[in-house]
């Protein structure tokens, strides 16, 4: 899969998506992520890529110009899957979302700033818009980290143990049963017995019992899905 994120912050994209399981599935060569600085497309010499909103009214908005040919010039190499901006107004972003975008090949994510981007760049280019949850952040780019990772993890053969993703919290609309390491008595406080029998089937059965519990208890929203 190949990842090209358009920015005004690259530099905030950096860390996140060089280390633990994002790092691996570059390694393994089963993602790359470009990231492309989008004033290398601005519309003058002094590397402007937003305007004032008509209408009037507090906060800059990203212009098309920059936007157009910046997607217009990436797409000349490939075809994207999915143009996807990433926006507080957009789609909130679930387990599934990830899975499906998981096997994708092609994906340019947009990363808006101050007020957003302009509105006719939404209507004739993005395929999908994704927020990441319920509050502002002060740009796409954290929302576009959330997004990669959330994706990169699953591709498969990213993870080693290929069960692994498949038990996470979401992956069957369930939160995750508590777990527990060595050593089994720590000061006292000791870990289910269940969890030391040796009874494979009765240790699952123990750990969706768990599961579907905590997920009435703290999410009750996702059991009516
Ligand atoms: Cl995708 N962008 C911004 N700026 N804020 C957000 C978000 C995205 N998702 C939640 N909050």
């Amino acid at each position: 899969m190949h990842i090209h994120i358009l920015s005004i912050v690259p530099e905030l994209l950096d860390s996140p998506l060089n280390h633990s399981i994002m790092k691996r599935a570059k390694d393994k060569g089963l993602l790359t992520v470009t990231v492309h600085h989008l004033r290398k497309w601005a519309v003058n010499e002094y590397g402007q890529v937003d305007d004032y909103q008509y209408g009037g009214g507090a906060g800059m908005v990203m212009m098309c110009e920059p936007l157009e040919k910046a997607i217009n010039e990436l797409q000349q190499e490939r075809k994207f899957d999915e143009i996807i901006y990433l926006t507080p107004d957009g789609v909130t972003l679930k387990q599934q979302t990830a899975n499906r975008l998981s096997l994708k090949e092609n994906l340019l994510l947009i990363c808006g700033h101050y007020k957003g981007i302009d509105e006719r760049i939404r209507q004739h280019y993005v395929t999908m818009e994704i927020s990441i949850g319920d509050y502002v952040l002060s740009g796409g780019e954290l929302a576009a980290a959330v997004l990669v990772d959330a994706i990169g993890r699953i591709i498969p053969g990213v993870l080693n143990d290929e069960t692994s993703a498949l038990t996470d919290s979401f992956q069957d609309q369930l939160l995750a049963p508590p777990v527990y390491t060595r050593p089994a008595d720590y000061n006292g406080w000791k870990i289910p017995d269940i969890l030391l029998s040796g009874d494979l089937k009765k240790i699952e059965e123990w750990r969706h019992e768990q599961a579907l519990q905590r997920t009435k208890e703290r999410r009750p929203d996702l059991l009516d899905e």
